[in-house]
């Protein structure tokens, strides 16, 4: 399993790598040398990058050297030192590593749009790339947390539309996985089980579409998928249409995201579980039509 989630972190730096390249093409903050020594030199302004925020995914932390800190390596390299704040979730990594299982994702959100406030290098915006679960957080992020402003928002395998089914969770013993997937099939809308476990938080169950809509303490709000809208999600929409540009990452061969098409937006119809519905016609796809 660990061999397995090794590759998945190699897999997945080698696709941000590339979607840096391709998103960010503006943002070089080199000006050809000019040796024209009259011609005004470029602002601060210019020569000042656009800060990357990096959130990590389900067993994982914020700065391991072989996941995260690595991206963040490669963002710096790339990028003529772009400053990259990956955020750590508690006081430190033993906290880091267990939020991802176990800190609710409002605690979280609270926590983040904290520490993106209090960093006095993000002020001015900044890009944010997520994996796996830290895709929706992000998304959650720029829609409850708008100052500073993301610009761009890349999501790598993220469960926008949750999950239904746990097949794999990284890093984590098999017993424990077990344990939880048996949370999840058995009682993951019990608000204990909501309160205890992150990914009880975005189970999507489509047979029961209207007890994850009352019951979810989490991804039915974000999606503004609750029985009734809450005077919390009046701006969602509005911030989420801020960013320039949402790109999402989806796994051909996902063994941790069921569907895997959730990383798209795309989820099972109601009533079942093998046919999706397409996110042009999906509901947040009309309530929020995100630009693509
Ligand atoms: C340097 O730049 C100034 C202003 O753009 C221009 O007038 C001048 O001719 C340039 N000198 C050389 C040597 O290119
Ligand atoms: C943000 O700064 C405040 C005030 O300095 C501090 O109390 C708080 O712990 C910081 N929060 C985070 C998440 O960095
Ligand atoms: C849906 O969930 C509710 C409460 O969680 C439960 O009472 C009901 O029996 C479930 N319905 C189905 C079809 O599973
Ligand atoms: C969800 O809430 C609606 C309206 O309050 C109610 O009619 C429905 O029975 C609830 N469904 C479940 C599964 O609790
Ligand atoms: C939805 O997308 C499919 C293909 O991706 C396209 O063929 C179809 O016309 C689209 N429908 C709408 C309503 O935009
Ligand atoms: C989302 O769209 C549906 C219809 O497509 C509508 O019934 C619902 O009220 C909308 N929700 C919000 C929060 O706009």
């Amino acid at each position: 399993m660990c061999h397995q989630f090794l590759m998945l972190t190699l897999a997945i730096l080698m696709v941000v790598y590339q979607i840096i390249k391709w998103l960010f093409p503006h943002d070089d903050p080199m000006p050809a040398p000019t040796p024209n020594l009259t011609t005004v030199a470029p602002t601060l302004e210019e020569l000042t990058l656009i800060p990357v925020l990096l959130w990590h995914g389900m067993g994982d932390t914020c700065c391991f050297p072989f996941s995260l800190g690595h991206v963040s390596t490669i963002i710096k390299e790339n990028t003529a030192g772009t400053y990259v704040h990956s955020l750590k979730i508690g006081g430190n990594f033993i906290d880091d590593y267990k939020s991802g299982f176990l800190t609710h994702p409002n605690k979280q959100l609270d926590y983040a749009c904290q520490a993106i406030k209090n960093d006095t290098n993000l002020a001015k915006g900044y890009h944010a790339v997520g994996f796996s679960q830290g895709g929706q957080f992000l998304r959650a992020l720029a829609q409850r947390c708008p100052d500073p402003p993301m610009r761009n928002l890349i999501s790598i395998g993220g469960q926008h539309q949750g999950i239904f089914g746990l097949p794999d969770c990284p890093s984590l013993k098999r017993e424990t996985c077990e344990y939880y997937r048996t949370l999840l099939n058995y009682g993951a809308y019990k608000p204990w089980v909501q309160k205890f476990l992150v990914q009880a938080t975005y189970w999507h169950d489509p047979l029961n579409e209207s007890a994850y809509r009352n019951k979810s303490t989490f991804l039915n709000d974000i999606n503004l998928q609750t029985t009734e809208t809450q005077p919390s999600q009046a701006n969602y929409a509005k911030n989420l249409k801020k960013l320039n540009k949402f790109v999402m990452v989806k796994f051909l061969d996902d063994s941790i995201v069921q569907p895997k098409e959730s990383s798209w937006f795309e989820f099972y119809k109601p009533g079942q579980d093998k046919e999706l519905t397409p996110f042009n016609k999906s509901e947040i796809y009309n309530n929020v039509s995100v630009v693509l």
